[in-house]
């Protein structure tokens, strides 16, 4: 079954560890991530966005599937089913689907606006259990077409998102999506710092997580940051491990590629990716 993010975010602060978000774009992904998951014993997120949500059909589509495999892959570590970067509109939907937990990215509104349309989505995902992130200050680089400068959030709109009541919060630290360019400044720890004094409990989300090296990964747990996400580095080893199958010409004879066989490499890419992420995020052992 489905859980909210809440407890197991909860533990990850408090054992000051991280559990990582991964991001399914199809059926082959979500198995790996889950299988992996499940061989680690480590709590684990599905990030979703509005574009993989639309690839996959729609979220009821999604719902159906992951629910499906965690039914018939026998899995029983915590997974969240939640939604990435989601828009208002997104996030309602999202929320009738079956998700169980949504990310409403309102850092694109004015102060005012963000806290307005924040507080009706904490409300709704409290009555139903479910557990919700908000962002302040963009998170850089480019995701679905909409581009973020990688900026730095105000510890003190941060503290006025929070206290809303959402269950994580993705403060801008100078992350971007994707690789990070040679001339990238590093992440703020001294904005993260400021963010954690301020929101106390709050677990912290760190966004970008593809390419920042190992030890700012530690510092940043060490500062709150409680989970991870991760979509690029899965895209890379999915794609390089793909495209060598292809390359070494292991069709058959008359009738194409086997279409599991073509896809089998990418998901073990997905799961070595995976698996080195929460090793690396200290989650391993914490279902
Ligand atoms: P990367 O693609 O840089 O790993 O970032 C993923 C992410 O933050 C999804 O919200």
């Amino acid at each position: 079954m489905l859980v909210s993010a809440k407890e197991m975010l909860t533990k990850a602060k408090a054992g000051k560890y991280a559990v990582g978000q991964f991001n399914i774009n199809n059926l082959e992904w979500t198995k790996s991530i889950l299988l992996t998951a499940e061989e680690l014993k480590s709590p684990v997120i599905l990030g979703v966005s509005e574009g993989a949500g639309k690839y996959m059909c729609g979220y009821k589509t999604v719902v159906g599937m992951v629910n499906g495999m965690l039914e018939e892959l026998g899995i029983t570590v915590p997974v969240a089913l939640h939604l990435d970067h989601g828009s208002y509109e997104g996030a309602k939907a999202c929320i009738e689907a079956g998700f169980s937990s949504i990310m409403f990215d309102g850092s694109h509104y004015p102060i005012e606006e963000n806290v307005a349309k924040t507080k009706e989505l904490v409300a709704i995902c409290n009555e139903k259990g479910m557990s919700i992130e908000a962002e302040v200050g963009s998170i850089g680089g480019e995701e679905d077409g909409v581009v973020g400068a990688g900026e730095c959030a105000d510890p003190e709109e941060c503290k006025m998102i929070a206290d809303l009541g959402v269950t994580m919060l993705a403060a801008g630290i100078g992350n971007i999506h994707g690789k990070y360019p040679e001339n990238w400044a590093g992440l703020s720890f001294e904005t993260l710092d400021a963010v954690q004094k301020l929101t106390g409990d709050m677990p912290l989300v760190l966004h970008g997580g593809t390419g920042i090296p190992e030890d700012m990964i530690k510092k940043a747990i060490s500062l709150g940051v409680s989970k991870i996400n991760v979509n690029t580095e899965c895209q890379l080893s999915f794609a390089d491990a793909t495209r060598k199958y292809i390359e070494a010409g292991k069709d058959q004879e008359g009738k194409g590629f086997d279409p599991r066989k073509l896809l089998a490499p990418g998901a073990d890419a997905i799961k070595a990716t995976v698996k080195e992420k929460m090793e690396l995020f200290g989650s391993v052992g914490k279902a």
